[in-house]
């Protein structure tokens, strides 16, 4: 992969040139308002495999925003890679506490990334690390060192749940026939300290409706004496865990897989330094299930967390009302073998039967995820090792965590193709916050060391 190598020095400025482009343009999936701005950015990848050497590339449809398939076959006796990313990014928002425009990216340094990290929506998350791919493939190819066959699936749809992948991925067997899934769109532990995901955790997504009187009523007229649903809604939600924060819904544990006592002192040899933990954050302490470390209660453990509560009255002044409504939106994250349509059952059971009389509950499920293990003994995996140990020159360490994504699992149940998580982030990049930011050091590495993914993959696979 020297040549590669040699070809990614050169053309380092104008990979990062063009990622800024990319960021430029608004790929929010979850508002119909960016819909355009989500086939010009398909468009754009698109177009840029095909200029990166890719036999085939295009924007396929599918009922939300589309999926960008490219491929080059060598010769159809090597094993084939198919790399998976997404194109759409989390909305923006709260735009005020941007310090610059989050669709115009910029390089500035933090206490992390002394060399400096681009700060854009979707910059770690995912379009910094689908470029990655997209130039390495690039490198690979210019320098003629491609050793394997590559597909390219870059969806649009991976921050809403991915809703028509799945179908898409039925419909497409064929196409998408492959040997290993290749992802990056997850992280490492620190720039000197890389890591490979083993586990994902699930997710199951409810919002709540409480629903007191028929109508917003005068708090002094009939405030004490008819419930108030905001009040009743902040009282179930705090009875879904105990002192220990343990989640009490009859059942939520019932599938949970307990690591060994081996594989929980293995993980428990993960770097960790709680006070720089609570620096980042500006937290004084941190809080979770008793029993548990804080890479236990996000790698191994499930939760429950409110994502947003609303009702009543929150304009200027104070109106005084009892309203009639409270919302919350609710997520848990889920680990093996919890099943999500099963907690969302649970869910929705419990929270029913815990409404006093005074009000009725209404359970909305939204999207789900199973959660993933990736087994760190196949050879899907060692190549990731030995590729990150080339450009780290460190062992990987494997971890858990504690995000999501869904369709992971579904790859493996649809297409029968295993996964590996080979990401550059880092936690602190701020994913899905104001000031998203991707290391310029992680960026780079990631491009680096994805030809050595290829090269030990098809050497081991051979
Ligand atoms: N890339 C993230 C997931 C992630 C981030 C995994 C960091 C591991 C480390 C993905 O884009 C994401 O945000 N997933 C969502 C789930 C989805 C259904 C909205 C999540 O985890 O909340
Ligand atoms: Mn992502
Ligand atoms: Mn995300």
């Amino acid at each position: 992969m020297d040549v590669t190598q040699d070809y990614i020095l050169k053309n380092k400025q104008r990979f990062l040139d063009e990622l800024f482009e990319l960021l430029r343009i608004p790929s929010v999936s979850a508002d119909s308002k960016h819909k355009d701005d989500m086939v010009a950015t398909a468009n754009f990848i698109c177009n840029s495999f095909l200029k990166a050497g890719a036999d085939k590339a295009q924007v396929m449809q599918t009922d939300g925003h589309p999926v960008v398939y490219a491929e080059k076959i060598l010769d159809p006796s090597l094993p084939t890679i198919l790399v998976y990313g997404h194109y759409d990014v989390q909305p923006p928002d709260p735009l005020e506490l941007w310090t610059s425009p989050p669709f115009e990216p910029v390089i500035k340094t933090t206490d992390i990334h002394p060399e400096g990290a681009i700060f854009a929506r979707g910059s770690c998350d995912d379009k910094g690390q689908v470029w990655m791919h997209v130039k390495a493939f690039e490198a690979m190819v210019s320098s003629s060192e491609l050793p394997c066959n590559v597909k390219f699936m870059i969806e649009g749809e991976e921050e809403v749940g991915s809703p028509n992948l799945g179908p898409f991925c039925r419909q497409h067997k064929d196409l998408l026939k492959a040997d290993v899934i290749l992802v990056s769109d997850t992280g490492i532990i620190a720039n000197d300290t890389p890591s490979i995901d083993a586990g994902l955790r699930g997710l199951s997504y409810v919002e709540v409706e409480v629903t007191g009187a028929n109508r917003d009523l005068h708090s002094g007229i009939y405030g004490g004496a008819v419930a108030n649903p905001i009040n009743v809604l902040c009282e179930m939600i705090a009875s879904l865990k105990d002192a220990n924060k343990h989640i009490t819904i009859p059942g939520f544990y019932d599938d949970l897989l307990e690591l060994s006592s081996e594989e929980r002192a293995a993980l428990g040899k993960t770097p960790f330094d709680l006070e720089a933990y609570k620096q980042d954050l500006d937290i004084n302490d941190i809080e979770g299930e008793a029993g548990y470390t804080t890479i236990e209660r996000t790698g191994i453990r499930p939760t429950l967390d409110v994502n947003g509560i609303w009702g009543g009255y929150i304009g200027e002044g104070a109106k005084t009302v009892l309203p009639s409504k409270a919302y919350a939106k609710i997520s848990m994250r889920l680990v093996p073998h919890q099943r999500p349509e099963a907690i969302t059952a649970l869910f929705q059971k419990y929270f029913e039967a815990i409404a006093p009389a005074s009000v009725t509950v209404k359970v909305k499920p939204h999207h789900g995820g199973k959660p993933v293990v990736v087994p760190t003994n196949s050879l899907e995996y060692k190549a990731a090792e030995m590729a990150m140990k080339k450009t780290f020159g460190k062992d990987p360490i494997p971890t858990r965590s504690g995000g999501s994504i869904p369709i992971i699992a579904l790859f493996e149940e649809v297409l029968g193709i295993k996964s590996v998580l080979m990401g550059f982030g880092l936690d602190s990049d701020a994913l899905h916050s104001p000031n998203e930011h991707f290391g310029l050091f992680n960026f780079y590495k990631g491009i680096e060391t994805i030809p050595y993914y290829y090269q030990y993959y098809s050497q081991l696979k051979k």
